[in-house]
């Protein structure tokens, strides 16, 4: 089994960040949050341990702790934050909701030598961190030392070099931290003695080894949206079990300019996979007419996408598995300390439903991947760049770029925007700075005058965002020539469009789709 790495999540803001500098590292980890570390722990051996940071504090009654055999498991354990905090509430030491709360950059003072800061920092030293934190700890517990101070935190890290435990106050895990990965190497690699050999090629091995075990002489279906993820779990499981897979890709009609036909080329032409390609846009604008309300748009087409992808799967026979791209944070569960439902924002289509509905066994192969990781995947397996670095792309496509009716004339006026507007900025260069850009067709007409002629034609809206994975998003700031010049080559270009605007908007309060 690969050595493993178990973070306990106790709520943070920041604990996948912790997977991803390890994983970069070519080490393998798991998160889990607090509630069900107990039960993997009993079933999973870890190499070592990391306790994350939290909203909670060690200090009420109702805080959540890290179960006894985090401490029993004779395994280095490294608290961050609330970790540390964790480390000396449960371990015999004191921790005070804090008078001195530390937020943001600080200097950390370097006051002892450890293996924790070999290489990184000697005594003396003094280097920026990144804190956040409102209590403290007062009193360490029995074996532990002070190894380094910042002017807030006295205990700004600490160790029990015997136990192999360790504590930071602040977060190593973070880009503020500068030398904050190398802490953690040092923590995995050189205390807990990780070897780092998890790298793209051994997980693509091991997955296909998975692959063939888990589905035999069973055939399996898998659904192509043209995105990346769905792309690259096709092609690894194509490469364990060959023709047993089935692709289907089903022709919604709200697809971008050219993209039906590069989804299809790919996937049957370069890659010989079986592919079923069902043309459905009939079917969904039928379903979609007459339909302005943003949820609705996408509960029709998640239900259309399933009667249609059912009934195509019947057609192949005898299927027993639904591969899916799913990855690693949709499987990641959230901490929630109310234990309360959050708000549905926006209901997500992709394949949900499915699965319940053809009781099928699912294969996914990429639950364990961050986006990014499938990206190396996807070119691990020969998939063209172009295509791995595609922006994403929802699942309901341009029906929500599309704010009221949709129409087949208004998805034929924005794809051609889109075009021009993506055209533009891969010119400039700007295509891998942008997390996703995209032209919403407005249902708003407005007045304009060009030649000696009035128009009375639809607003364009123009939408780019800078995100590390969706969840917030900046608006990208473009030069105002840049954005004059879009502006001016889609309304010469594209018939029915006599105005542009630019969305300035972030996420939050904004979502980065319009519906
Ligand atoms: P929002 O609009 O919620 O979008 O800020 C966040 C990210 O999710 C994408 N998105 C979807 N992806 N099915 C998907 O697969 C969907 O139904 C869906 N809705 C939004 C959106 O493009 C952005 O990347």
């Amino acid at each position: 089994m690969t050595q493993t790495v178990l973070i306990i999540d106790f709520g943070s803001q920041v604990t996948q960040l912790i997977a991803r500098r390890l994983r970069e590292q070519g080490t393998y980890c798991e998160i889990v949050p607090f509630q069900s570390a107990e039960t993997w722990l009993t079933k999973n051996k870890p190499v070592a341990i990391i306790l994350s940071g939290s909203p909670a504090s060690t200090t009420e009654a109702e805080a959540p702790l890290a179960p006894q055999q985090v401490f029993d498991a004779k395994v280095p354990v490294l608290g961050i934050c609330y970790g540390e905090q964790l480390l000396c509430a449960q371990l015999g030491g004191k921790v005070e909701a804090g008078h001195h709360r530390e937020f943001g950059r600080a200097t950390l003072e370097v006051t002892d030598i450890s293996p924790f800061f070999d290489g990184v920092w000697a005594k003396g030293d003094k280097d920026d961190v990144w804190m956040s934190h409102g209590d403290r700890v007062t009193a360490l517990p029995p074996g532990f030392k002070v190894i380094a101070i910042s002017p807030n935190a006295p205990f700004a890290a600490i160790a029990d070099e015997a136990r192999r435990f360790y504590g930071v106050q602040f977060h190593p895990e973070v880009a503020h931290t500068p030398r904050g990965g190398a802490l953690l190497k040092n923590f995995t690699q050189g205390i807990a003695g990780c070897k780092p050999d998890w790298t793209m090629q051994s997980f693509r091995r091991t997955q296909i080894e998975r692959i063939r075990a888990q589905v035999g002489k069973g055939r399996v279906v898998c659904g192509l949206s043209g995105g990346v993820d769905s792309s690259v779990a096709a092609v690894l499981i194509h490469e364990a079990i060959g023709d047993q897979l089935t692709c289907i890709f089903v022709d919604t009609g709200l697809m971008r300019a050219g993209e039906a036909t590069e989804v299809v080329t790919l996937f049957r032409e370069h890659y010989n996979i079986p592919l079923v390609h069902v043309q459905a846009e009939d079917l969904f604008l039928d379903r979609l007419a007459g339909v302005s309300d943003p949820e609705t748009k996408r509960k029709r087409i998640g239900a259309a996408f399933i009667e249609v992808f059912d009934a195509e799967a019947h057609k192949v026979g005898g299927v027993e598995f639904l591969a899916q791209g799913t990855l690693y944070p949709d499987v990641i569960e959230s901490v929630s300390f109310t234990g309360g439902p959050s708000v549905t924002i926006k209901s997500h289509h992709n394949v949900g439903g499915l699965p319940e509905r053809m009781k099928l066994k699912l294969v996914e192969p990429l639950r364990e991947l961050f986006k990014d990781e499938v990206r190396a995947l996807g070119r691990e397996l020969g998939l063209p760049p172009a295509f791995v670095g595609r922006h994403p792309f929802p699942g309901p496509g341009l029906a929500i770029r599309v704010p009221g009716e949709i129409t087949r004339e208004k998805l034929d006026i924005l794809r051609q925007a889109d075009v021009v507007y993506l055209d533009e900025i891969r010119k400039a260069g700007l295509y891998d700075k942008i997390w996703q850009a995209f032209a919403v067709l407005l249902p708003v007409r407005t007045v304009g005058v060009m030649g000696d002629g009035r128009t009375y034609d639809y607003v364009c809206a123009l939408r780019a965002v800078t995100s590390t994975d969706g969840m917030t998003a900046d608006s990208y700031p473009f030069e105002h020539a840049f954005l004059a010049k879009v502006a001016t080559r889609i309304i010469n270009e594209v018939k029915g469009i006599n105005r542009v605007v630019y969305d300035v908007t972030s996420k939050p309060p904004g979502t980065i789709e319009w519906e």
